[in-house]
């Protein structure tokens, strides 16, 4: 399917993220303190970017795993599908876990997330999202942090994709169609 034209709006930029992040370290660090080790939980593949920003800002001792949840593929809604493509490597029975995840929409990918890991048994488990877009929420859920509340935009960047591309972008920026449709 060839690809609409579009253009990419800046919503939030590098340097409000990079401050937003420290915040969110800090109240991350607060809650965490004096953990034995804390495992921070990357949810690939949109969180690539953040949890890498997000660990070096964090004053605790940290074990850094991924999993990689996908539902959306190349479109733009929600297959309401959670495909877990890789597990953990590590255990998190009786641990301390963050889970990072770069957006919060409909919550059916952090919600499936947060089931398998409970089921485990971990022993403090919080959430830290970048973006959060509540008013497309269709499972009850939200993150213990959030960094953005954001309006329904289709957004890129800092980690997010369009169909596989603008992950690479160092600002949130929007997707604005250019064609009539
Ligand atoms: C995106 C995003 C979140 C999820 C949020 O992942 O990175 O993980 O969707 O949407 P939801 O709240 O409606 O479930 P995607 O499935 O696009 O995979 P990706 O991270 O590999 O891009
Ligand atoms: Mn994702
Ligand atoms: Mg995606």
């Amino acid at each position: 399917m060839p690809q609409r034209p579009y253009v990419i709006d800046r919503m939030i930029t590098a340097k409000a993220i990079a401050a937003r992040v420290e915040a969110l370290a800090r109240d991350i660090t607060a809650h965490f303190a004096g953990t034995d080790k804390l495992v921070v939980v990357g949810l690939l593949r949109g969180s690539f970017v953040f949890i890498a920003d997000l660990v070096r800002e964090l004053d605790l001792p940290v074990e850094v795993d991924f999993m990689e949840a996908s539902s959306y593929g190349d479109t733009m809604t929600s297959s309401r599908e959670v495909r877990i493509l890789k597990d953990l490597r590590g255990e998190i029975a009786g641990r301390d876990v963050l889970v990072v995840e770069d957006i919060v929409d409909t919550g059916f990918t952090l919600s499936h997330v947060l089931h398998l890991l409970r089921a485990r048994g971990p022993a403090r488990i919080e959430v830290c999202a970048l973006l959060d877009k509540p008013t497309r929420r269709e499972v009850d859920i939200r993150a213990t942090w959030t960094g953005f509340e954001i309006p329904d935009e289709f957004v890129v960047g800092y980690g997010i994709d369009f169909a596989q591309r603008n992950r690479n972008l160092p600002y949130i920026g929007k997707v604005r169609f250019t064609d009539a449709g």
